[in-house]
């Protein structure tokens, strides 16, 4: 580089398929890209198939990549989550200086970000561990970004993060989502959700297909007219897609020649594990989550497939049930089920942003995942009006309209968990769904009986709904109570 040459805004470190599409998006947007990948072989296949599209720096080194970009310096990290994102951080904070910024905008667990942006404070620089959703595809024409860090980091990196998100009416995707780890947090969840809404769809599919009896190719004309309506969003209009493919080899619809097992990168998992240790039900992902580690029990399942009894099953036809009022509950169900898992898992941010005191506002979330992002729906503006009435909703579900809703689709949801149920097909998360459902509306849950029990064997005590104060049975002695 000569000392003319001009510096560049924005670098990206990790040039696999999501990091030199993020550059490409920024050199798109008129940005001067610095770019770097270990094995400078990627750096090169960038320069040579895309390097005309914009402005970009390239380096072998990364004191050379550094000394490219402009100060402050901001330079994205997009390299495989864990030691491998520890080894690109310790390297570029060597060779930054006082007051640059590291962006983690990899798939991060936040625990990590939160170690992380207390190491590189110590260090006088700035951390921002930033989820980005969307895919390959996203990342080059317009993600969801969700920037944690310090708000400071923010005000410089905010309009170049504007500049290459997803827009939805003149709104860009993302914004600052709360200190340290927020970002990486929210983005879990927002993968957690994202395993149970396409659990929701999957359920659905199952059952039009094996109960119903439907074609793959129906079932794909069915989802398009579901994307008109209320389930309107990028998961089911690409759920058509699939479904309609037909595999070139054998002429078969793809989904048939597709083994059946899902795969899963752990984001899902760790969503369930947070909300295990923040207490918060959330049902539906961790359904989702275990029907993926189910699909891919392979041993297990090549035992127990036809070597199960099933009991007596029916047909939909013998339950004298009409098709077409089948497909509509079916679409009923999803929806209602779909609410519940986005409902718990606005409740898991919430609790997280409790936790760790990040004051995330869950309107912002309703508002950039409406683009960009897998979970991007129409639906979204919904949640966000129901935010924008009342932020401190007990659940989503207890929103005004989304109350409507339900009232409108909770029959049709029971009688699909009851006919899946006697034709023997699973719907891990219809079921558990409703389950949640009828325990939020219970008077009185068999929680009392759990006290009970553990008064009982443990001397755990337990509360009287009629009196303060704490109280234990003598239950090995002549079964009075005593005050505890
Ligand atoms: P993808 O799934 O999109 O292929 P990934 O596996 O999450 O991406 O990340 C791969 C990137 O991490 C690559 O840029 C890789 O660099 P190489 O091309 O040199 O393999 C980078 N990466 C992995 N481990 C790394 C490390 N220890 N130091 C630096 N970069 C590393």
């Amino acid at each position: 580089m000569t000392e003319n040459s001009k510096l560049a805004e924005i670098g990206v470190v990790g040039l696999a398929v999501m990091g030199s599409n993020l550059a490409r998006n920024f050199a798109h947007k008129g940005h001067t890209v610095a770019v770097y990948n270990r094995s400078f072989s990627k750096t090169q296949a960038l320069m040579d198939n895309h390097g005309s599209e914009g402005t970009f720096i390239p380096s072998e080194t990364i004191e050379e990549f550094v000394a490219s970009l402009e100060k402050p310096r901001r330079a994205i990290i997009m390299v495989q989550a864990g030691p491998a994102t520890d080894a690109v951080i310790n390297q570029l904070a060597d060779a930054m200086e006082e007051g640059d910024i590291i962006i983690d905008g990899g798939n991060s667990l936040y625990t990590d970000t939160i170690r992380r942006e207390k190491e590189i404070a110590e260090r006088g620089l700035n951390f921002v561990g930033a989820g980005i959703s969307g895919g390959e595809e996203g990342a080059l024409n317009g993600p969801a970004i969700m920037p944690g860090g310090p708000a400071k980091s923010w005000e410089a990196l905010g309009p170049l993060l504007e500049s290459i998100a997803a827009n939805v009416d003149g709104t860009p995707c993302v914004t600052h989502i709360g200190p340290d780890g927020a970002g990486h947090f929210v983005k879990m969840v927002h993968n957690g959700i994202e395993y149970a809404d396409m659990q929701v769809i999957g359920e659905a599919y199952q059952l039009l297909r094996y109960g119903a009896g439907m074609t793959p190719a129906e079932i794909s004309e069915t989802f398009k007219t579901w994307n008109e309506g209320d389930l309107d969003s990028y998961l089911i209009e690409i759920t058509a897609e699939v479904l309609s493919q037909v595999d070139a080899e054998t002429g078969k619809p793809l989904i048939d020649v597709i083994v059946d097992a899902a795969g899963q990168k752990g984001t899902g998992r760790w969503t369930v594990k947070a909300a295990l240790d923040l207490g918060i039900p959330v049902t539906g992902i961790g359904e989702a989550v275990f029907a993926r580690a189910l699909s891919g029990a392979s041993a297990q399942r090549a035992a127990t497939v036809g070597n199960l009894p099933s009991g007596e099953l029916t047909t939909l036809e013998s339950l004298g049930v009409d098709k077409a009022t089948f497909v509509e509950d079916v679409r009923r169900a999803l929806y209602a089920s779909k609410l519940v898992a986005y409902a718990q898992g606005f409740d898991e941010i919430k609790a997280g942003s409790a936790e760790y005191n990040w004051g995330v506002d869950p309107r912002d979330l309703a508002t950039i995942w409406r683009g960009g992002c897998i979970i991007r729906a129409k639906f979204l503006n919904r949640i966000r009006e129901a935010y924008d009435t009342n932020p401190d909703v007990e659940s989503l579900l207890l929103d005004p309209y989304f109350k409507g809703e339900l009232e409108g689709l909770v029959d049709s949801w029971r009688r699909v968990v009851i006919a899946a149920t006697q034709i023997g097909q699973p719907i891990p998360v219809f079921a558990s769904s409703l389950s949640y459902y009828d325990s939020l509306r219970a008077e009185r849950l068999p929680a009392a009986l759990i006290q009970g029990q553990r008064d009982f064997f443990g001397a755990h005590t337990y509360k009287r709904v009629d009196k303060e104060g704490t109280f234990h049975t003598l239950w090995s002695g002549d079964r009075t109570e005593i005050e505890a």
